[in-house]
């Protein structure tokens, strides 16, 4: 896929690893549609940042573990935002649970957001998309799902459940629109993390260092840019898989 012009919707899109893909996205010449939740400010800023790179960029705010927010993300688009023909499902929770402890509150809020709402986005993508154009989905999810975290229980399951959902509507939507994923590995601390914790992540890394924000933006741009991949997950661990 040319990108240039395109336009891409990326969930999650203010800040830390959603503003390095979105950032890398604009430097491609795709303009943005850039979904916040909370971080308003942040997805203001990072819009500025987008569009000194020369992208226009539409602000959408959404709560996605709300049903009713997903499709109408693509509704009433401006004409120079449409059509979209990039998704990018990044907006995802964390929560430290186990299977001992976590409650249908919790499990139900982490699979509607890292979960479910990929799922309504892709549904409302492929619906939007004019049947003579190409699309393509990026879902972003984590290495560990092959090497379950022992205190991520339903965060897990859900990445685990994505990765399945991108190999399931690779096939279901193909030839039109191609779904692939990156599966990340330590790419930033989590937010309030120790660095004790970090520095405990790192020593699992065979290249020992953190991912950044820019290896996840090139493998975004590789996935959207060669048109015979689909179904496929890339691992960007910095090795760790081998190790742990
Ligand atoms: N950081 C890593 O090293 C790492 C490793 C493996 C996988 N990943 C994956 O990479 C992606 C980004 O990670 P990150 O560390 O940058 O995440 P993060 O800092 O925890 O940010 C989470 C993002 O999800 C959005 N979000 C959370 N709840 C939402 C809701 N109810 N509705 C809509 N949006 C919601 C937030 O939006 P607002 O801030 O606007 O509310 C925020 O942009 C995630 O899918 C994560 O699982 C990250």
């Amino acid at each position: 896929m040319n990108l240039s012009g395109k336009t891409a919707l990326i969930t999650g899109g203010a800040h830390r690893i959603g503003r390095g893909l979105a950032l890398g996205l604009a430097r491609a010449g795709c303009n943005l549609i850039l979904h916040y939740n909370r971080s308003a400010e942040r997805a203001q800023v990072t819009a500025v940042e987008a569009e000194a790179l020369g992208a226009r960029v539409l602000l959408r705010q959404a709560d996605l573990s709300r049903l009713d927010d997903a499709a109408p993300l693509f509704a009433d688009l401006p004409a120079d935002f449409a059509p979209v023909q990039i998704l990018v499902n990044s907006a995802a929770i964390f929560p430290k649970d186990t299977l001992a402890d976590v409650t249908i509150e919790g499990w139900s809020q982490t699979l509607r957001v890292n979960l479910r709402s990929p799922v309504l986005l892709t549904q409302a993508f492929a619906r939007a998309l004019p049947d003579d154009l190409e699309g393509a989905v990026v879902n972003i999810t984590d290495w560990r799902t092959e090497r379950p975290y022992r205190t991520h229980f339903s965060y897990t399951i859900s990445k685990g459940a994505l990765d399945a959902f991108t190999r399931t509507a690779a096939l279901q939507l193909a030839p039109r629109i191609r779904v692939n994923g990156i599966a990340l590995g330590a790419m930033l601390p989590p937010a309030g993390a120790s660095d004790a914790y970090w520095q405990s992540v790192l020593a699992t890394v065979p290249l020992a260092r953190a991912g950044g924000t820019d290896s996840a933006a090139d493998t975004l741009l590789y996935l959207l840019r060669n048109d015979f991949i689909t179904g496929e997950i890339i691992r960007l661990t910095g090795g760790a898989h081998l190790k742990m």
